[in-house]
């Protein structure tokens, strides 16, 4: 099969598209024939890596030795699953999302657990981008405790995580003001932000103490700032990049030094699906700026590393027969 291989970590065209063997499913998993990927920040974040120690940890120190075959991201038809696998039967439209990478390729092997159903009138690109950003936005905004009438702020809401915080805030009946770029101001109203700040023209820091919840996908922007708008008991959620979000954020909620949440978000099965419901609904409709064939994939990766992607960026992988494709 052909598959988007990468055999050291650096720029962009380390990638190139190679015949490599068709998985074979563990017991618990599911091959999934890859109709659409996409790449996302996980994808090019591996690639180079950065947080370099973190690529090293998840992917060899030297070069890449567990994960050949990045696309954190998929939806497909299942091809054939493992013998404990009894949910899914070959044919059946699935998405999901899985830290063993692999969907930039025309197969892939995914643990059962991390595929859900594609509803139908979902398409297939839809349905490979609502993982990454989904996940993030829907686990960040529980933690943070999410109500009716607060007043939130995203950072970054034009990007895969944020238009997602963006359209799920909404949805939670918040009042939300997205930070972005002038070039991505209507994109983001037109996403349901009620209000939206040009980072290059306005200090989002200037509002004065009226943020319920204050969320930086951007990273960098620090609880210092961010109390300087928060309400009291407000909460800051870190979903930016590297170690600060990771481990500072953390030690502030565990010292009662700041209400600051920074985790790897995680989502499985029931998350899917709850995302895919407001998809299938018209509540939430993935942001995509731009599909690359999966030939063209290097030029997806040199666009997400610039760090101004709209939203999504889908890698078709293969043509979708008739029978599968959804209603719409
Ligand atoms: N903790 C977790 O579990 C977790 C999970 C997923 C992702 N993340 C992290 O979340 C971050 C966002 O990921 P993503 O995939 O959403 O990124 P992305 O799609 O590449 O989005 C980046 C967006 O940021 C905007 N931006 C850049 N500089 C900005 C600034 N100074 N102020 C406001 N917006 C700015 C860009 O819009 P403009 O062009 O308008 O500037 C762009 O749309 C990544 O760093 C990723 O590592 C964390």
């Amino acid at each position: 099969m052909k598959a988007a291989v990468y055999r050291q970590y650096g720029p962009p065209d380390v990638v190139r598209i190679e015949d490599v063997p068709k998985p074979v499913p563990g017991e618990s998993d599911v091959v999934v024939r890859v109709v659409a990927a996409t790449l996302c920040t996980a994808d090019w974040r591996l690639r180079r890596p950065s947080p370099a120690p973190m690529g090293w940890f998840m992917n060899g120190f030297s070069r890449p030795k567990k994960i050949p075959v990045l696309g954190m991201e998929l939806a497909g038809t299942v091809d054939s699953v493992g013998a404990a696998v009894s949910e899914f039967k070959p044919g059946e439209r699935v998405f999901g999302a899985s830290w063993r990478f692999g969907a930039h390729a025309e197969y892939a092997s995914v643990p059962a657990r991390s595929l859900a159903r594609i509803p139908d009138r979902v398409s297939f690109q839809d349905a490979a981008s609502i993982p990454y950003g989904g996940f993030t936005a829907l686990h960040f905004l529980k933690l943070a405790g999410i109500r009716a009438g607060q007043k939130v702020l995203i950072r970054g809401a034009a990007g895969s995580v944020g238009s997602a915080a963006v359209q799920l805030a909404k949805h939670f009946g918040a009042h939300v003001t997205g930070v972005c770029s002038a070039a991505n101001v209507e994109l983001v109203r037109l996403i349901g932000a009620d209000g939206v700040i040009d980072y290059n023209h306005d200090d989002c820091t200037s509002a004065g103490p009226v943020y319920d919840i204050v969320q930086d996908t951007i990273g960098g922007f620090g609880y210092r700032r961010a109390r300087r708008i928060l309400k009291r008991g407000g909460v800051f959620i870190d979903a930016g990049p590297g170690f600060a979000s990771l481990f500072i954020g953390p030690w502030l909620r565990w010292t009662g030094r700041g209400n600051v949440i920074g985790t790897v978000a995680r989502g499985g099965r029931e998350a899917l699906e709850v995302l895919a419901r407001l998809v299938a609904e018209g509540k939430f409709k993935p942001v995509i700026e731009r599909r690359y064939p999966l030939a063209d994939v290097v030029e997806a990766h040199r666009h997400a590393e610039s760090g101004h992607k709209k939203g999504n960026l889908v890698i078709d992988v293969a043509m979708v027969p008739m029978s599968a494709r959804a209603a719409r």
